[in-house]
């Protein structure tokens, strides 16, 4: 893992997270709470990994459709801007920005993604 050249830090390449998984990042990586990155389709996202509902890590969840399900009491959550959408969460998750450069995939802890919404 390396600094980008805009502040960004280099993840891994887009290779590393297959479709329809995601992969946690932990904070000697992220330097902060954990993130977790999801490839849906060929395209990425970037949200705490934490469960808001209890402390379980969501990129080991369900990924389907830009939501991933959480794979303890199944709350939902999009992936584009967070939110929650089933219980037992009731409350969303940050999301941060992560973009492909060449073949490096390019996180930003802290930064929101402005990706939209599932609704
Ligand atoms: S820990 Fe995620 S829904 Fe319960």
């Amino acid at each position: 893992m390396s600094g980008g050249a805009d502040g960004g830090i280099v993840i891994g390449r887009v290779g590393d997270i297959a479709d329809g998984t995601g992969k946690r990042f932990d904070r000697s990586v992220v330097g902060r709470d954990p993130i977790a990155v999801f490839n849906d389709g060929g395209a990425f996202y970037a949200i705490d990994d934490t469960c808001p509902h209890e402390v379980t890590s969501l990129a080991d969840g369900w990924v389907e459709d830009g939501t991933v399900e959480c794979p303890l009491h199944a709350a939902k959550f999009c992936l584009k801007d967070g939110a929650v959408l089933a219980l037992p969460a009731t409350r969303g998750v940050a999301t941060h920005r992560v973009e492909v450069v060449g073949d490096e995939l390019v996180l930003h802890p802290g930064e929101a993604a402005d990706l939209g919404s599932c609704r």
